[in-house]
This record gives C-alpha cells, sequence and structure tokens, in this order.
C-alpha cells in the first residue's frame, strides 16, 4: 500500500463518518485527491461507504496492526515482526527474501494471497488476519511432512484460547467452525532431504465478513461469528507466540507430542468423507486420525489405508 493511500486508510480506520475536506486538510492533499485515494482503497476491497457529501466510513471499524504492540506481547525477544499495508503475499515475502530464522509479517493486506494447492486467499484490508513466520529446521525435508499439521493445530488451539472459538482442523490444516471455513495455512519449505531447512509457515484468518469477499467455492465463516472481539494485534501475538513454541517443540521432538493435541481438534475423525484425488474418480471413505507422520488414516470396506497431505483434497461426505 502506498504511502498516501495508507495515511487515509489510518484515517478511516475508527470506523467514524470523516468528512472529505477534513479528510483533504489532514492529509493536506485536495478533496478530488481524497476521492481518488478512496476509490484505490475501494479497489483493493475496503468496504468504504458514503459520498464526499455526506462523508465516508469503513463499514468495520478496523485495529491498525502495530509491529511494537505485537512484539511487546510476545514472551520471547527473538522474534522479529515486521507489519506491512499490502504485500503480495506474507508467505512470498519471507520465501523470497530467503528470510532468516524467527522473521514474522503480518500485513493489512495482500494482493495476491496464496492457498493451498494452487489456489489463491482472498485478503482485503483489515478484515482478515494474514501473517507468516520463517523458520529454520535441523531435521532435513523428510522429518518436515507433518509440519502443516502442528500449524493447523496451534493456529486452532490459540483462536480457542484466545478468543473462545470452537476451531477444529480439516486435515491437514484447514481451520473450521462448524464445517464452514475460517481459515487456512500454507507451509512452504526450502532445505535439502537431510540437514537443515527453511519453512516459511503461514495462516489467514477471516475476521470478519466483507462484501468485498468474492465467491468462495465452499462455506466459510469469520471470527466475529463465533468468539469474544479480538484485537488483531493481540491476536496476531498469539498466533505468533503459540506457532513459535510448537516449531521449536516439533523441531526437537517431531510430531509425537502433539498426537494427542491432534485428536482434541480433529475435525474428520470418525467421518464420512470424500477423497478427490487427481486423475481418480471421487472415494468414500471413513476418516479415522492421523498416523505417526500425520497421514490421514481412513477406512475403507474394512481396510486400513494412508494418505499424504499435498496428494489429496478431502471434503466431508
Ligand atoms: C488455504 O488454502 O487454506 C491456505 C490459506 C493460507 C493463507 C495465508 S494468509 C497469510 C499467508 N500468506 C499467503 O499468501 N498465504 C498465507
Amino acid at each position: 500500500m502506498k504511502p498516501g493511500l495508507y495515511a487515509l486508510y489510518a484515517q478511516l480506520a475508527d470506523g467514524r463518518l470523516h468528512n472529505g475536506a477534513e479528510l483533504a486538510g489532514e492529509m493536506d492533499i485536495t478533496r478530488a485527491a481524497v476521492w481518488k485515494r478512496m476509490q484505490s482503497l475501494r479497489e483493493m476491497g475496503l468496504a468504504i461507504t458514503g459520498t464526499a457529501g455526506d462523508g465516508y466510513r469503513l463499514e468495520h471499524a478496523v485495529e491498525l496492526l502495530d509491529a511494537d504492540e505485537i512484539r511487546s506481547r510476545l514472551s520471547s525477544g527473538d522474534v522479529e515482526v515486521e507489519t506491512a499495508g499490502a504485500v503480495d503475499s506474507t508467505n512470498a515475502r519471507l520465501v523470497e527474501a530467503g528470510s532468516p530464522h524467527a522473521r514474522a509479517v503480518v500485513a493489512e493486506a495482500q494482493t495476491a494471497g496464496r492457498g493451498r494447492r494452487g489456489r489463491g486467499w482472498q485478503s482485503p484490508p483489515g478484515s482478515g488476519l494474514y501473517l507468516s513466520l520463517a523458520w529454520r529446521f535441523e531435521s532435513g525435508l523428510a522429518g518436515l511432512a507433518p509440519l502443516s499439521l502442528v500449524v493447523g493445530l496451534t493456529a486452532a488451539e490459540t483462536l480457542g484460547k484466545q478468543a473462545g472459538a470452537a476451531v477444529a482442523v480439516k486435515w491437514p490444516n484447514d481451520l473450521f467452525v462448524d464445517d464452514a471455513k475460517l481459515g487456512g495455512c500454507l507451509v512452504e519449505i526450502n532445505g535439502a532431504a537431510e540437514g537443515p531447512c527453511r519453512a516459511v509457515v503461514g495462516v489467514g484468518i477471516n475476521l470478519f465478513r466483507t462484501e468485498a469477499m468474492g465467491p468462495i467455492d465452499q462455506a466459510w465463516t469469520t471470527l466475529e461469528d463465533h468468539a469474544r472481539p479480538q484485537g488483531r494485534n493481540a491476536l496476531a501475538a498469539a498466533v505468533l507466540d503459540a506457532m513459535t513454541q510448537s516449531l521449536t517443540a516439533f523441531d526437537r521432538a517431531g510430531l509425537e507430542a502433539f498426537m494427542a493435541r491432534w485428536d482434541a481438534v480433529d475435525a474428520l475423525r470418525g467421518r464420512r468423507v470424500t477423497i478427490l484425488q487427481h486423475g481418480q474418480a471421487p472415494t468414500d471413505a471413513i476418516a479415522t486420525g492421523i498416523d505417526e507422520q500425520g497421514r490421514l488414516r481412513l477406512s475403507e470396506n474394512g481396510h486400513t489405508r494412508v494418505l499424504a497431505s499435498g496428494e489429496v483434497s478431502i471434503r466431508v461426505a
């Protein structure tokens, strides 16, 4: 987000009515320039109501991200936090920079948010939490296969503790409330089979509904619908704090330490699911939990089989 656009976004963030002339005065620009910036913010998906005559206001107030506040809420001083207006993708920012261990980026908006399996992630300004954390693991690529489950599990637990939302994880790491998608996680890993690897762990959470969200091919929901009101800085800090603890524990001891915790948030266990695999006809099975490598266990006509994430897409039947 250009500084001028961010300045207007910051003026509007309180959700109150702002007169065009006042805004122009506060930012020392013409009213025509205010109108132009307003259009640009609308194009980015910010829901602004009103006109120059009546004044402008955000449909939903936004707590602006503040790196100092996030940092002050973290229990470890080792995490470097950067906040940004709009970035293409917080994950891409860290992947491309080959970022050092424990650097986090949290953005107001993403213009090319990345989802799993090559999909996008809609990220209008302020209405979601978009954060990524770069982490260096001592274990090689092979040991990192279950990492995406640990990330989803940690995000779900944090939303429960911090916001009181009953969030379940649909294997491998979709965040669900009552069968509607609340958020998702994207883990991107670079490294060799043996030796240290770098991972970028991204979490996206829908915070409130906005008309800017285009069609989404499945039921979705927002934290506002299921949780106590949350400041975005407190939420970002809680997720980052929990994530650093989980990633440290996972690097030391693998998935084992998380098996019982997974069971507590598993959205699929005991449910009939449809398995969609590229080039194959959909099949149904009963999900029965995960194995020690984080693969999904399925019972199909009395036979048990396992699936690795990345191979498949799972829908509750
Ligand atoms: C999914 O498809 O369910 C995963 C969505 C992950 C979205 C988050 S938002 C922050 C981070 N940056 C991205 O570009 N993607 C992840």
